[in-house]
């Protein structure tokens, strides 16, 4: 990030909602006590998750990818009457910390956190989900596309983080990096599949806005 992006990033947080003291002390944790801290979705794509889900009121939402727990806390904040939000992640050594922060949070009866392999149990998961939001393993989006189209209605919404993967996708492409490769044909795929309509928002990392038709 330059300085420019970083005072532009500073000023929009200073005029964006803030988060919530849960999820500010989540980030917090995260970003000082894991490797991966980064990959915690933070303050302004939570946001930006909080208020797409707002926006759908979804009854079911779909998270694949939960990490510590916080864009799943996010995406549920706009569940409509009586929702609830099933996430889902195969690494239990962040599980305890996940569970910690969700069971901490007032929506924690709302949100089914299942730990596994989703490409294993997604078949067994009966839809419909209004909101989907791919969050896992970059080089098994295709998989988790495939899986999830028929258990989202049409009009529902499925979401892509990092599809723009740090500009990866402008460079060429550097030998055995699978991830890269990988979302450049979900890219291809989803920018050519004529039963969704879709747009790649450049905030962050770049997250893939599609709706089902
Ligand atoms: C980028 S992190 C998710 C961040 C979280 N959505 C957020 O924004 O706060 C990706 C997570 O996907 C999980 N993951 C990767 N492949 C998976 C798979 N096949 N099934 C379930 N979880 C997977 C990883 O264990 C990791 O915790």
């Amino acid at each position: 990030m330059n300085e420019f992006e970083r005072l532009m990033d500073a000023y929009d947080l200073a005029h964006s909602e803030p988060e919530t003291p849960l999820l500010a002390e989540l980030n917090h944790e995260a970003n000082m006590r894991l490797l991966h801290g980064r990959m915690v979705s933070g303050h302004l794509q939570g946001r930006l998750l909080s208020a797409i889900s707002h926006m759908i009121r979804p009854k079911r939402i779909l998270e694949l990818g939960t990490y510590v727990g916080y864009s799943a806390l996010c995406l549920a904040e706009g569940l409509a009457e009586g929702g609830r939000l099933v996430t889902i992640d195969r690494d239990d050594e962040i599980e305890d910390m996940a569970r910690d922060y969700i069971g901490r949070s007032p929506l924690a009866a709302r949100i089914d956190f299942r730990v596994g392999d989703a490409l294993k149990l997604l078949p067994a998961i009966e839809g419909p989900f209004e909101l989907v939001f791919i969050d896992a393993d970059k080089r098994e989006y295709q998989a988790y596309y495939d899986l999830v189209f028929d258990k989202v209605p049409s009009g529902g919404f499925i979401l892509a983080d990092n599809t723009l993967w740090d500009g990866k996708v402008l460079a060429p492409l550097q030998r055995g990096d699978r991830q890269t490769a990988a979302l450049l044909a979900f890219n291809d795929f989803v920018a050519a599949d004529s039963r969704v309509e879709k747009f790649i928002l450049p905030l962050r990392d770049g997250i893939t806005i599609i709706r089902k038709k």
